[in-house]
């Protein structure tokens, strides 16, 4: 099969169990081999609309699970230059990321490497120490310090909390962005009838990892290494305790999927779970941010069947109306989309927590995980507005 000579990095779906006829395919591949690409999909008579190429070689490892994909999925593959220059598009990423003093809105504006985002943690909190308090909630596989800023205005009464987590998987750099941006916002608004916990980055190695060199740029997972795995990483997306590893994961490390040697594992979310069950009774809704597609999605994801509060945020509801029109954001049952077990939003909904959602940032696949600088306030604005709208309904249901 042609793939298997050729060197291809999936964007979308995120793994080619998930392809299926007619949907839309997202892959990236080295410059050079454009050609044989295209001329191996003309030969297997694939109708091609949508490819991202990178310009460089350094996204060589070849994955050999993709190397099915002919034969399957032939011809729902489509295949069209979307993108000609990534490393450009991954240079506008980082040039500014600690030019602008923190706390001017063209810092909330650009993206920030996992460094300068523990600067920007530790001067919000001393700046708006009446605001704002930093909680460490344990460590990361490579042992970097993991907080929680808790955002709430005068102490007595413990107020009804949102709960918002950004930085699952590493490549989906607009998600810290939204984190950053919420906060800056939050500390003049939204504050009269709730506190928020809000996690910047939960996969801070990942993050990491994606900012030290342009060739890790698409990692997703943690960088744990489980006993004596082949491969490094765990979707930490898949790692919580939500009917863990069932069909939608991969028991196999080296998948972009890979749902760790058991729940729990990757001691990022072992540190996020912990925390969200000590304070499960004032935790009212959760919502993580993910990209890209500009979807909101809700429980469950990892069975068809729906939730029993599904009818309750789906008929003719305000809350589900209003995320659409607030984001031009298309609103789903996550498992219409695929199957994924092991999700925070399940585990968190399942835990009691009636009001949790996936927020998938913009956007629909133009610029994907290299979406550029500019349009980081049009989407943390949307995504603002859903938020309130979230809070909004919970604040009438509570
Ligand atoms: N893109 C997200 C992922 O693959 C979707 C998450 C939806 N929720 C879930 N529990 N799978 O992780
Ligand atoms: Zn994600």
């Amino acid at each position: 099969m042609f793939l298997e000579t050729l060197q291809v990095i999936l964007w979308q779906p995120v793994v080619a169990e998930y392809i299926k006829k007619n949907i839309e395919v997202h892959f990236y591949v080295a410059a050079s081999s454009i050609n044989s690409i295209k001329a191996n999909l003309r030969k297997l008579s694939i109708q091609h609309k949508y490819v991202f190429i990178s310009c460089h070689e350094y996204f060589s490892k070849l994955d050999w699970q993709y190397c099915h994909l002919s034969g399957v999925c032939a011809l729902s593959l489509f295949f069209r230059i979307l993108m000609g220059d990534v490393q450009g598009l991954i240079e506008k990423q980082t040039i500014n990321d600690t030019v602008n003093p923190r706390s001017s809105s063209s810092y909330y504006q650009n993206y920030h490497s996992l460094k300068e985002i523990y600067y920007w943690m530790e001067e919000v909190a001393r700046v708006h120490s009446d605001l704002l308090e930093k909680i460490h909630i344990g460590s990361s596989y490579e042992k970097r310090p993991l907080y929680v800023l808790k955002l709430s205005k005068g102490q007595g009464n413990p107020k009804s909390a949102i709960w918002i987590d950004c930085g699952i998987h590493a490549r989906e750099w607009i998600s810290p962005a939204f984190c950053l941006w919420f906060i800056d916002q939050t500390m003049t608004t939204l504050l009269e009838h709730f506190d928020f916990y809000v996690m910047p980055v939960i996969n801070v190695d990942g993050y990491e990892y994606t900012w030290s060199h342009p060739s890790n740029r698409l990692w997703r997972k943690s960088r744990s290494r489980h006993g004596n795995n082949r491969c490094i990483g765990t979707d930490m997306n898949r790692n919580f305790d939500a009917q863990w590893c069932g069909k939608g994961a991969s028991p196999n490390e080296c998948y972009e999927t890979y749902c760790g040697p058991y729940p729990e594992s990757e001691p990022e979310v072992k540190a996020v779970a912990r925390f969200i069950r000590d304070h499960k009774d004032i935790i009212k809704a959760y919502i993580t941010m993910h990209s890209y597609s500009q979807l909101v999605l809700f429980p469950y994801s990892y069975t068809m069947k729906k939730s029993k509060d599904h009818d309750e945020l789906v008929k003719g509801n305000a809350l589900i109306l209003g995320l659409q029109s607030s984001m031009g954001l298309k609103t789903r049952i996550s498992s219409m989309q695929i199957m994924s077990p092991g999700g925070s939003d399940d585990w968190a909904y399942d835990l009691g927590i009636k009001y949790s959602f996936t927020i998938e940032l913009r956007d629909t696949g133009t610029y994907g995980f290299l979406l550029p600088p500019e349009e980081i306030r049009p989407t943390c604005l949307e995504a603002l507005s859903a938020v309130k709208e979230i809070a909004q309904h919970v604040l009438q249901n509570l």
